[in-house]
């Protein structure tokens, strides 16, 4: 099946894989560890998944090196995060070094899917999922979890890799609440974006972004993706600083490298949605979307363009250099951030 596959064409879409991993939880443990190949999962009507979204998620990739190898870019941050959200929806937590192991085992076990170095940044999409199963009518805790990971071969979540994008705020909705679940990837916090996302995109925008739930004036961030903007003349970066925004690891890994590797000032701080003219540039980031630059952003009647329509700003590109050059093996990662899946 793998001959069937043209790298270079992957878009961010799903294709089914030989094997997956899945772990069972009852009574205080996991059980049952281990690859499986039936994709469909195993999961009743009446589990609180399915009836209450009792579930918490994530997404990370595997990257084919310059040198071959096949590498994992922090696993150890991604299981952190999903054990955040563990705990906040009563769920029971995943050993890190479980989750690191598990991601290892399933890239490893669908190798021949992983896309080889050079293919217009295409990478193996990992889905860790941590789900309330079993037959649970009540709203309560689920009794019974399922930790299962996916992956998929995947190209750019936006055609044409690198280039400038439309965004459009979305005023009319908030994507979660004040004091809410934005700070962690639950399931609930993604379908109410769903059919703004669809209206916006048929009226050709990329993506939408959400203000701050509680005063509407501060950018908070994309439906999957954080935002980040470039000050004019100190070229300082900037990314929200706000408890409904997710962690993202893509955010905390460029603000390192924009401090370390590009000399930058860096600041998470508040970028006021009348501000806009403050900024050079701006974008959205993720493990998703990478870095995205923004074309325009549009908020209600306002239309703001940042560096350009049609190219990509100086200090977007170099962030996006830095970071893909690590991820795909081509200058030194920083201490920690590249696990080899063949290494213990
Ligand atoms: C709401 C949201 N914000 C930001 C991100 C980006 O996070 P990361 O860089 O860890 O992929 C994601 C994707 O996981 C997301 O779903």
């Amino acid at each position: 099946m793998t001959d069937k596959l043209n790298w270079d064409e992957l878009d961010f879409s799903y294709t089914e894989v030989p094997y997956r991993w899945r772990a069972y939880w009852k009574d205080g443990e996991w059980y049952k560890a281990g690859l499986e190949t039936d994709p469909q999962l195993p999961i009743r009507e009446a589990a609180p998944i399915v009836n209450y979204g009792q579930g918490v998620f994530e997404g990370n990739k595997a990257y084919g090196t310059k040198d071959g190898k096949v590498v994992l870019f922090r696993p150890d941050e991604f299981g952190e995060r999903l054990n955040r959200g563990a705990r906040r929806m009563a769920m029971p937590e995943v050993p890190v070094e479980e989750f690191v192991r598990a991601c290892k085992e399933v890239v490893k076990a669908n190798r021949d899917y992983v896309p080889p170095y050079g293919h217009n940044g295409a990478a193996m999409f990992i889905r860790p999922m941590l789900l309330g199963v079993g037959d649970h009518i009540q709203v309560s805790a689920a009794e019974e979890y399922l930790f299962t990971i996916y992956v998929s071969p995947v190209g750019p979540l936006y055609k044409g890799g690198l280039v400038p994008h439309n965004y459009i705020i979305d005023h009319e909705h908030d994507r979660v609440a004040a004091d809410g679940t934005g700070n962690i990837k639950a399931t609930a916090n993604y379908a109410s974006t769903l059919a703004t996302a669809k209206k916006i995109r048929e009226s050709g925008y990329d993506d939408v972004l959400y203000l701050d739930p509680a005063t509407h004036t501060k950018i908070d961030e994309f439906s999957s993706a954080n935002f980040f903007a470039i000050e004019k003349d100190t070229n300082k970066f900037v990314t929200p600083k706000s408890d409904t925004v997710l962690p993202s690891i893509t955010k905390k890994s460029l603000l390192w490298l924009a401090e370390n590797r590009l000399g930058l000032e860096v600041e998470e701080g508040d970028i006021k949605v009348d501000e806009f003219d403050k900024y050079a540039e701006a974008g959205a980031m993720g493990n998703a979307a990478i870095i995205s630059p923004a074309a325009s952003v549009t908020y209600k009647d306002d239309r703001h363009v940042f560096y350009s329509e049609t190219e990509v700003g100086p200090v977007s590109k170099a962030l996006y250099k830095e970071l893909t050059a690590i991820q795909f093996g081509e200058v030194e990662a920083p201490e920690g951030w590249i696990v080899d899946v063949d290494e213990d």
